[in-house]
């Protein structure tokens, strides 16, 4: 198994490329299936949750070509099974669900596992499909929907906490096909719900109000294959941003959307990071001082949860006294007692965590636990004096394409050795 051996206090300095983004990726390729004409999804990062989706679409009979950056699908004709095993191991193939409602209203997929962060219920998914006509049982560890018309309807999707990402996903690509109008209350508006929005529109699709809490989908006979362009990934180029700012270095970050990144530029100026933006590119260093702050994570356009732990490594290195709220999953410091092996002081307060910053980092041997804490780990090592190996980085390599070999080209001491 895989780690990764850092030896810290390089500050980075460089260039570095944004990759296209895992979570607009996996169900943009969930959405093939809704056609049998072929579709060519461009700027696709090499990443194992793309390798396994892909494995998982072919496991419903699609052809899939993987070329570089380029995967083309031609789902001609689909078997309504999906691999147990395959599926069972990526949450993220839950939104193979809606595709195969739409395309021949039956859909056997394995229950999504839960992971660290937490439970990853599915209920508001189901709700979706129930709302436009499925019937749904559950038995051994499957998810047999049926339906005989896919009827349109109006479908509030809000939960315990929030909008659900994915929920969304899954319900706009049954509606798209469905009989009648559909309207999604509390939708996401993370910009991953919009660019799986603007593939469908590509495709034929008839939506309306994508990135606003409500959409409106009125329903086709039918979708072509299309060509598209996937969106950069909005939390790898925070992670890198954060990590220029822990080494106290300075980076220039290519292919970004700084306007997906909002709430993230805006915390970390309040942190003293000093962010430029030069054309197209973002030119990010710490400024003169770092400053303590407060963070809670928030369905888009607030603070992602997907970049609390990174930030939590910054807030660990800045003199005084952070709070971050984690607002959207109900375990997600997982990385909290791992940061400790490296020195951090942070203690946990039901949804907070108390970050009193300042103490110098030294490298340890840490363990990787869930995607984003992995990196938050790799950040804290880059930081730290010493050496610091952190184990079990297939978390890393799930959702960032070639992290070391983008850190190492911005000076990092970083490489990945076989663990046995
Ligand atoms: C997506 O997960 C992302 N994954 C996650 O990124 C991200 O953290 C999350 O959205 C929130 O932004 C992908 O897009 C592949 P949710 P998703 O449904 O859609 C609750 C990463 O690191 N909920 O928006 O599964 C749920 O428990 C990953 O890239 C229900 O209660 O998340 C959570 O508390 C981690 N019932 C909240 O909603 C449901 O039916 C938000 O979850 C569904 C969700």
């Amino acid at each position: 198994m895989d780690s990764l051996l850092i030896k810290g206090g390089v500050p980075l300095h460089g260039e570095v490329t944004i990759s296209g983004a895992k979570n607009a990726v996996l169900p943009i390729m969930a959405a093939t299936l809704l056609t049998s004409g072929k579709c060519v999804i461009r700027r696709v990062p090499d990443l194992s949750d793309v390798r396994f989706m892909a494995q998982i679409l072919k496991s419903l009979g699609a052809e899939v070509k993987v070329d570089g950056d380029t995967v083309t699908v031609r789902a001609a004709k689909l078997n309504p099974i999906g691999d147990y095993d395959l599926i069972r191991k990526m949450r993220g193939s839950i939104c193979i669900l809606g595709p195969l409602l739409g395309r021949q209203r039956h859909a056997k997929v394995s229950l999504p596992g839960g992971c660290v962060i937490g439970t990853r219920p599915i209920d508001l998914h189901l709700k979706g499909m129930r709302d436009l006509g499925t019937k749904i049982t559950i038995e051994s560890g499957y998810i047999d929907a049926k339906a005989k018309r896919l009827i349109g309807a109006d479908i509030f999707l809000g939960g315990r906490a929030g909008p659900t990402v994915l929920g969304t996903a899954n319900v706009m690509m049954a509606a798209v096909l469905a009989e009648g109008v559909t309207t999604i209350e509390s939708a996401a508006c993370e910009p991953e719900v919009v660019d799986l929005a603007f593939f469908l529109s590509k495709m034929g699709a008839k939506i309306v109000g994508a990135g606003s809490p409500t959409i409106t989908i009125t329903g086709v006979k039918d979708l072509a294959g299309v060509e598209h362009e996937v969106i950069p990934d909005r939390i790898e180029a925070a992670t890198f941003a954060i990590a220029a700012a822990a080494t106290n270095g300075e980076i220039t970050i290519h292919g970004a959307r700084p306007d997906h990144m909002h709430a993230v530029l805006d915390k970390l100026k309040d942190a003293g990071v000093k962010i430029e933006r030069k054309g197209l590119a973002l030119i990010v260093k710490r400024g003169s001082r770092l400053k303590p702050i407060d963070v809670t994570t928030l369905p888009y356009s607030g603070f992602p949860t997907d970049v609390q732990a990174q930030m939590m490594v910054l807030m660990a290195l800045t003199p005084g006294l952070g709070i971050i709220t984690e607002r959207i999953f109900e375990s997600r410091f997982m990385h909290v007692s791992e940061l400790a092996r490296l020195g951090a002081d942070v203690s946990i307060e039901g949804p907070s965590a108390i970050v009193k910053g300042g103490h110098p980092l030294s490298g340890a041997p840490v363990m990787a636990s869930d995607l984003r804490a992995s990196a938050a780990l790799v950040i804290a090592g880059m930081a730290a004096k010493g050496t610091t190996q952190v184990s079990r980085i297939y978390h890393l390599d799930r959702g960032y394409e070639k992290i070391d070999q983008k850190l190492a080209s911005l000076g990092a001491r970083i490489q990945r050795v076989d663990q046995e």
